[in-house]
């Protein structure tokens, strides 16, 4: 007997029909029409049911601190750097577990269950690496946490960054930060860059760097970042976040770039939220969008992804840990309303941060991890549309979160009872049923 199906689901591919089976902790079967016997059944009921949503770009230390200890009143990443180096000294162990652990039962709560967050190692109690690295155990049955050494002020700007980020990867911090546009000049930035691919290099290690978070054209540290991942065969494992100075360059120079970004196999993660209110603060008007150039790169062939970067912290006071936000900003940010480019999008809060963290067995197909999330829409268009209920959030095969669905209640003379958002509702008038049809 197997321990559950999921039955008429749709599925992030296009599939419809499909029913789900679990055994165990893993997905035994994908296919319409499944005879077998389970201890529970969940019906789908057309429903979009999809791997859990991945965030490839958080920073768990930092999450939840809003107001702490002011609020940051340029607006500016550099105030919010700023901002963070008074808050560090008062930091606690407790406060940074509570906060870390609150966060994550949020990001449960709408089906996400991995997350790559980066650490500040320039504070050498280095008591963030020690709090996150017992979350991090803490939460490994429910969630996936992948941290990153993130020499915050510097790796050489920072006077005992070099040691801090050391003793991290040595405690089991397990992939390799940087922040080149951060040192005091592009040539310490180009060295920060080859110092850090060599220490993931020696250490089997990936990297993800801070990289290029600058309206400034001429902030040109992602071309080193590529080519050290080729001199060091470090294709596939760098990640480059936010390069938002790729907004701003001159077309001619991105055309040679990209091709090398390319070749690199470089990762991208676009943090929409964050850099669209952060970026471009020094323009008047016109005012540059803050994102890299996600539709290009996508189309080059790269992995591209949208993080959430911060939720209520010195540099950004809103966020929920809902990664359909990020979806939604960026699609937006990036003018990405064609059907194939609004798909592209959930991908990039779904399967593609997972390739970007190196997740195993994540997918809907015979032998992956039994991780899904039933969404209240019909496809990810949908999803992204409506920020859509996460009805039912499985973990390994066991229900771990559950969302009664959205549904408003009318007082209108003449009118239904009740307005559902979704096309996919079974019960929705013919007109649609008919829609849904065709
Ligand atoms: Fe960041």
């Amino acid at each position: 007997m197997l321990d559950l199906v999921i039955r008429d689901a749709n599925l992030p591919d296009g599939r419809t029909g499909i029913d789900i089976a679990i055994d165990k902790d893993r997905i035994a079967e994908v296919a319409p029409g499944i005879r077998a016997e389970a201890a529970r059944e969940i019906d789908a009921s057309g429903r979009l049911v999809t791997p859990p949503f991945v965030d490839a770009h958080f920073h768990m230390d930092s999450t939840l601190s809003y107001g702490l200890p002011r609020i940051n009143a340029s607006g500016t990443l550099l105030e919010g750097i700023a901002l963070w180096g008074e808050l560090k000294p008062h930091l606690t162990r407790e406060a940074l577990t509570e906060r870390a652990l609150e966060y994550c039962d949020w990001a449960v709560g709408h089906g996400l269950l991995a997350i790559r967050s980066h650490v500040d190692i320039c504070d050498d109690r280095l008591l963030a690496v020690d709090a996150l690295l017992e979350v991090k155990k803490t939460v490994k049955p429910y969630l996936d946490l992948q941290l990153v050494a993130f020499p915050q002020d510097g790796y050489l700007r920072s006077p005992n960054a070099r040691d801090n980020l050391a003793r991290a990867l040595d405690k089991g911090v397990e992939v390799v930060g940087g922040i080149p546009h951060f040192e005091r000049t592009m040539a310490d930035g180009s060295a920060a860059i080859r110092a850090l691919c060599e220490i993931a290099a020696d250490r089997g290690l990936m990297v993800d760097m801070h990289c290029d978070e600058s309206d400034d054209p001429m902030s040109r540290h992602v071309e080193t970042l590529a080519a050290e991942t080729r001199r060091l065969g470090l294709n596939g494992r760098v990640t480059g976040s936010h390069l938002t100075s790729m907004h701003s360059m001159d077309n001619y120079y991105v055309s040679k770039l990209i091709p090398l970004m390319a070749e690199a196999e470089l990762r991208v993660v676009a943090n929409p939220l964050i850099n669209i209110v952060l970026q471009g603060r020094h323009d008047t008007y016109p005012k540059r969008r803050g994102m890299t150039r996600v539709p290009e790169l996508m189309a080059a062939g790269l992995t591209v992804a949208f993080g959430q970067d911060c939720v209520m912290d010195p540099w950004y006071p809103l966020g929920a840990a809902d990664m359909l936000d990020a979806a939604s900003m960026g699609l937006h940010v990036a003018m990405m309303t064609g059907s194939d480019a609004m798909r592209a999008c959930f991908m990039a809060v779904t399967e593609n941060p997972a390739r970007i963290l190196g997740l195993g067995g994540y997918g809907i197909a015979p032998g992956c991890y039994a991780d899904l999330v039933i969404l209240q829409a019909a496809d990810p268009v949908e999803a992204v549309r409506l920020r859509a209920a996460r009805l039912h959030v499985i973990r390994r095969g066991a229900v771990i979160a559950e969302t009664a669905p959205a549904a408003a209640t009318l007082h209108l003379p003449g009118r239904p009872t009740s307005v559902d958002y979704t096309l996919a509702s079974k019960a929705g008038p013919p007109d649609r049923q008919a829609r849904r049809a065709s």
